[in-house]
């Protein structure tokens, strides 16, 4: 049995064996080490997988909003060419579970619909052409039921959902008396519409069964050890039948985070025909039955002193999910502790509805709830005549205003600085709708960007060969985040080997249950497991070489000690440890979080109210980066999905049905490479020894928060139009 060595982060690490950095390759800004086999096609995709006797699955939603199935005709379907079969099996089809993986749903039926294209049946064939044509052939009779569409019209009915990893609820003093107090208030209500991830790679799943009842699954997910379990429990089978790969995953962005309709249909059908099925969900399907984030009504109410000093801070969410749901969007999460002010209130609530099943899209909260809390503050800042930077400043906490505990660490004061510089914010516009360059009005915008950042239980198996080589093994995914990379970098940089000599085996249940990729905790928690490993096989081989631990250096592929030089593999050869990570006190004590600051320059039309996003600076502190490149695509990434929220994301849905009509990417906008100019990002050096032994703090989620209401705040300084309806199209300008 190899041994598990554990770390429980109940105190700081004030010492971090990465600050020796003997290899040279933690932090810097490597490529990819799964790059070349993706652009040569060698990185295989769920769905790319060749098994024998390979069937194909097409998934048959419902064409109803709320409502019961009556009959299913698969006859005429049946004798259609290559249709193997049509499976409707109620007791075992699923809604989606719970996101986040917490926790698992038992296993529902679908003869009851709860939202339009729930899938109730799939057709399975030859090709995926014949399964698709089957689908459409078959015949579903149902009883339409009155269901719940209206969102606006039905904000009495919201409902708080029961507390859980977040809690609906976050207030202190009188709210009321504070709005009443202050000098100047601001108290309006802004709101978002339901997203859909769109991740590049759609929903896939390869099921096939063993002759003892084994099930594998290859499939496109960012949490292998939790989906294992949800499929599982969907199953009724044990969790040690079932194995899920993912090796490689095309973008989840919290879509892929709990397992989806097609493995658990691609299971059944398997399983009744003895073949291994694919299904793979064509875009509309995943728009229509994976997971949407929530459409939002954010009220916010903040009151100032003269001086600009908050008394007051208010941020009250409605958002929807389907009934009995319990999952919210968190959006109020980063108001608790961005700003001072001693009266405080936070609440969430949901509206019961017949949409698709609502969850955690990229930084669940933060992404929605910053889009109103950072125009409020610019329009507080206005009403002060302040500086918006100013402004945030002189709002700056010592320590979590709700909790009342420390940071743990904090430098956005030096990001607006040091953004601001860059982006030369001295020279802005000052007046809105006074600066026109021929047609185009010019606006300067900012606003400041946190995302909590924590960790999760995670473990990663590290294990040295007899040539030296290091393996590393977790279930942990690589979701295009560069996960394979950071990981191969923290065993390189311990171990003294270069990336050329580390192995980093992803995305399989056949190794250790990693931390999965969501919440921005990834990193932090994966890479603790595997820092913890490496450390553990630093120490034996101290020991084995009879000197204390900080008297070995490992460089080179070479463990040198006192005047003794020996190849790692030599002296470490056949050595293996499992590392493990489990959050402590630290998650509890100290606020967590990472911080940034957006700074933008947008264009207006003064004719036709075309919006063009010119300029973009942004600096982050985020701990230790552990690598640049990565790290920053990451934040990239993040701000290009912040331009589409304030501009062109929204999923409409049917008022009469609750269906998402725009249900593909020509449609549902998100930015196109002529939406996005140039994007400086900038990570501040930054230590955090309350995080984890790297120091390191989540950047995933990180770009996206504020990013689009930096551009909002520009439209408004190139326009004096305040728009408080997200996305910002030029319609509402005009
Ligand atoms: Mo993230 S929304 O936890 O993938």
């Amino acid at each position: 049995m190899t041994e598990t060595v554990s770390l429980t982060m109940d105190e700081p690490v004030a010492h971090s064996l990465l600050d020796e950095d003997a290899q040279g390759v933690i932090g810097r800004p490597l490529n990819r080490i799964d790059g070349p086999l993706k652009v040569a096609g060698k990185a295989t995709y769920a769905a790319e997988y060749q098994l024998d006797n390979l069937a194909h699955g097409f998934l048959i939603g419902a064409k109803f909003g709320r409502g019961r199935v009556t009959r299913i005709d698969a006859e005429q379907a049946r004798t259609m060419p290559g249709v193997i079969d049509v499976f409707w099996d109620f007791d075992h089809f699923i809604r989606n579970p719970q996101q986040g993986g917490q926790k698992s749903k038992p296993v529902q039926g679908v003869r009851d619909v709860q939202y339009f294209g729930e899938p109730i049946a799939i057709a399975v064939a030859e090709t995926f052409e014949q399964a698709r044509a089957a689908a459409h052939a078959v015949k579903v009779e149902w009883i339409e039921e009155p269901g719940l569409f209206d969102f606006d019209g039905r904000l009495d009915e919201a409902v708080t959902p029961p507390e859980g990893a977040t809690e609906p609820y976050a207030c202190k003093g009188d709210i009321d008396a504070a709005m009443a107090q202050a000098a100047v208030t601001v108290d309006a209500v802004w709101t978002t519409p339901s997203q859909n991830s769109a991740a590049m790679e759609m929903h896939a799943s390869i099921a096939s069964w063993d002759d003892e009842g084994n099930l594998t699954v290859h499939g496109s997910y960012q949490m292998p050890a939790s989906d294992r379990q949800q499929l599982a429990d969907a199953l009724s089978l044990p969790p040690e039948k079932v194995r899920i790969v993912s090796r490689y995953v095309g973008g989840g962005f919290g879509s892929k985070l709990g397992i989806a309709p097609e493995s658990v249909a691609s299971a059944l059908a398997a399983k009744a025909i003895g073949r291994p099925v694919k299904t793979v969900m064509a875009r509309q399907q995943v728009f229509d039955a994976t997971v949407r984030r929530s459409n939002t009504r954010q009220r916010i109410r903040l009151g100032a002193t003269a001086q600009g000093k908050l008394l007051a801070i208010g941020h009250e969410t409605i958002g929807s999910n389907l009934p009995e749901e319990d999952f919210f969007e968190p959006a109020g999460i980063a108001t608790q502790f961005l700003y001072a002010g001693d009266a405080r209130r936070i609440t969430h609530d949901n509206v019961p509805m017949n949409r698709l099943l609502s969850g955690s899209m990229r930084a669940p909260g933060e992404a929605a709830g910053m889009l109103a809390l950072e125009c409020a503050m610019d329009e507080l800042a206005e009403a002060l005549k302040l500086d918006p930077v100013a402004f945030r400043k002189l709002n700056e906490p010592e320590a979590d205003p709700q909790k009342e505990q420390p940071f743990s660490s904090r430098r956005l004061v030096e990001c607006y600085d040091d953004a601001a510089a860059k982006f030369g914010w001295e020279q802005r516009n000052r007046t809105p709708g006074g600066l026109r360059q021929g047609e185009w009005l010019v606006g300067h915008g900012m606003a400041a960007s946190a995302r909590s950042n924590k960790l999760q239980p995670s473990k990663a198996r590290v294990a040295v060969e007899a040539d030296g080589r290091v393996v590393v093994e977790t279930d942990m995914t690589d979701i295009g985040t560069g996960t394979y990379t950071i990981l191969a970098q923290i065993a390189g940089e311990l171990l003294g080997q270069p990336l050329t000599h580390v192995e980093v085996r992803l995305g399989d249940n056949r190794y250790p249950p990693g931390a999965g990729s969501g919440g921005s905790f990834g990193a932090g928690s994966s890479g603790t497991s595997v820092y913890v490993a490496c450390q553990s096989l630093r120490e034996r081989i101290a020991a084995k070489l009879g000197v204390a631990a900080d008297g070995v250096t490992f460089k080179d592929g070479l463990v040198i000690a006192e005047n003794r030089t020996t190849p790692l593999g030599e002296i470490a050869g056949g050595m293996e440890v499992i590392g493990e990570i489990e959050p402590g006190k630290m998650d509890e004590d100290v606020t967590q979080a990472s911080y940034g600051a957006h700074f933008c320059e947008v264009h207006v039309n003064a004719h036709t109210g075309e919006m063009r996003v010119k300029r973009w600076v942004s600096s982050f502190a985020a701990g230790r980066i552990l690598n640049e490149k990565t790290a920053r695509s990451q934040c990239i990434g993040g701000i290009v999905f912040g331009i589409g929220a304030a501009l062109t994301e929204e999923a409409v849905h049917d008022w009469r049905n609750g269906k998402i009509v725009n249900r593909d990417l020509a449609e549902y906008h998100v930015p196109a490479h002529a939406d996005v100019p140039h994007i400086e990002v900038t990570f501040l050096p930054e230590r955090d020894v309350h995080a984890n032994p790297m120091q390191a703090k989540g950047i995933g989620e990180l770009g996206i928060s504020g990013a689009g209401a930096a551009v909002v705040n520009a439209i408004y300084n190139a326009t004096g139009i305040r728009v408080r309806d997200y996305p910002v199209t030029l319609d509402k300008l005009l």
